[in-house]
């Protein structure tokens, strides 16, 4: 019989002995052997030279024997792929050479085809293909980012604190709202439908900035076309925000009639996983939730969080150990692999 990897068993809802363990942002620059990789390349470059993006996938996987790896891109490598012009600028993010504010502007914009995406899209595919034969048993985890935080870098034209002009245009202009949101769902699918058909077999959608809207807006301007990128996967699904605590239970992307479209719900540090649980009801698996903080703390008072933060996952009918947000790249790696060895139960 084919094995079914902890990741598989714990978004199915079945609660293996120990939860299954892996990092947002495990890849990157809190590894010396991401750094030595990427001297010379741009961030959007190695996202899609194939070989580089596969290797860097792995090397987070090989050090601290996570029970997932999740493919090495960036949320703005399918716009790349549509054509837009955007850059990674180290220590600052993704910066747009022209931010789409007006409606001519998303006109303009909305009338690339998302297929275009899917054509483009070989290299990514061609990464997940290398990465998965190496994997062996070891689940890939595609992602793509949500709508509405895409549209916050892409109205702004870079990152911003607030995401005001976005959350403006929801309201000064919901008819352009939808179109350009409707838009990025589509390239956002596409981007996974890349990754799922060469291999990955659960995907993340990352609304990292959800946080920042109101209720009433995330359900009217938000939720739909989030929903509607997780609708079009045919695997399991996460679903993850920073500071939604306020959002969980609409998270669950619920649709008709009433199952959640997300198997599992990402939690950042600020909700107790128990608490989140409460709210997210049985139908759920939660996902989270160290605090990114505590990685510089002594080991005994990040231990202690760690288990607390397991012992707390017990209350929800199954739970993926994960940060709260992503590895600072300041992070001793050496503290992650700590993490793991302590969630496998192999620590002294
Ligand atoms: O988690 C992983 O290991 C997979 C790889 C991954 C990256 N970006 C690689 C990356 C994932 C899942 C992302 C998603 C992403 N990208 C999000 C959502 C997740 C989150 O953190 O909330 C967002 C908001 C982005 C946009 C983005 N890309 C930002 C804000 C930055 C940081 C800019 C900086 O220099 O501080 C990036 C760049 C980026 N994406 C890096 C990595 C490893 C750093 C690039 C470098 O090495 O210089």
């Amino acid at each position: 019989m084919e094995r079914v990897s902890l990741l598989l068993r714990a978004l199915a809802g079945d609660r293996p002995d120990r939860p299954p363990v892996w990092f947002m942002r495990q890849a990157g620059r809190s590894l010396p052997e991401y750094r030595d990789l990427r001297v010379g390349t741009r961030m959007l470059d190695a996202c899609l030279t194939p070989e580089l993006a596969a290797e860097i996938t792995l090397q987070p996987v090989r050090r601290h024997r996570v029970d997932a790896g999740i493919f090495f891109s960036d949320i703005v490598v399918p716009l790349r792929l549509a054509g837009v012009e955007v850059e990674i600028v180290p220590g600052r993010g993704p910066v747009f050479a022209q931010p789409v504010r007006t409606a001519s502007d998303v006109a303009r914009l909305t009338a690339i085809d998302p297929a275009e995406v899917a054509a483009a899209a070989e290299p990514v595919r061609e990464a997940v293909r290398l990465v998965v034969a190496e994997l062996g048993d070891t689940p890939l985890i595609g992602f793509a980012g949500a709508p509405f935080t895409l549209a916050a870098y892409l109205v702004e034209g870079g990152p911003s604190k607030e995401h005001l002009r976005a959350r403006a245009l929801m309201h000064a202009d919901p008819g352009s709202w939808h179109a350009l949101a409707g838009w990025l769902a589509r390239v956002s699918a596409a981007f996974l439908a890349a990754q799922t058909e060469a291999g990955a077999v659960a995907v993340q959608l990352f609304d990292s900035w959800a946080g920042s809207l109101s209720v009433a807006d995330y359900r009217a301007h938000v939720a739909p076309h989030s929903r509607a990128v997780l609708a079009a996967v045919s695997v399991p699904r996460i679903h993850f925000g920073v500071g939604t605590g306020h959002l969980l239970a609409d998270m669950r992307l619920d649709g008709r009639p009433g199952a959640p479209v997300a198997d599992a719900v990402g939690v950042d540090w600020r909700t107790p996983l128990d608490e989140a649980a409460a709210v997210l009801g049985p139908d759920v698996t939660v996902q989270g939730n160290i605090d990114p903080a505590l990685l510089q703390a002594p080991w005994p008072v990040l231990e202690r969080h760690v288990r607390d933060v397991i012992a707390r996952g017990r209350a929800a009918r199954a739970h993926i150990l994960n940060l709260g947000h992503g590895v600072p790249p300041e992070t001793d790696p050496a503290v992650l692999t700590r993490i793991v060895e302590l969630a496998h139960g192999t620590s002294a």
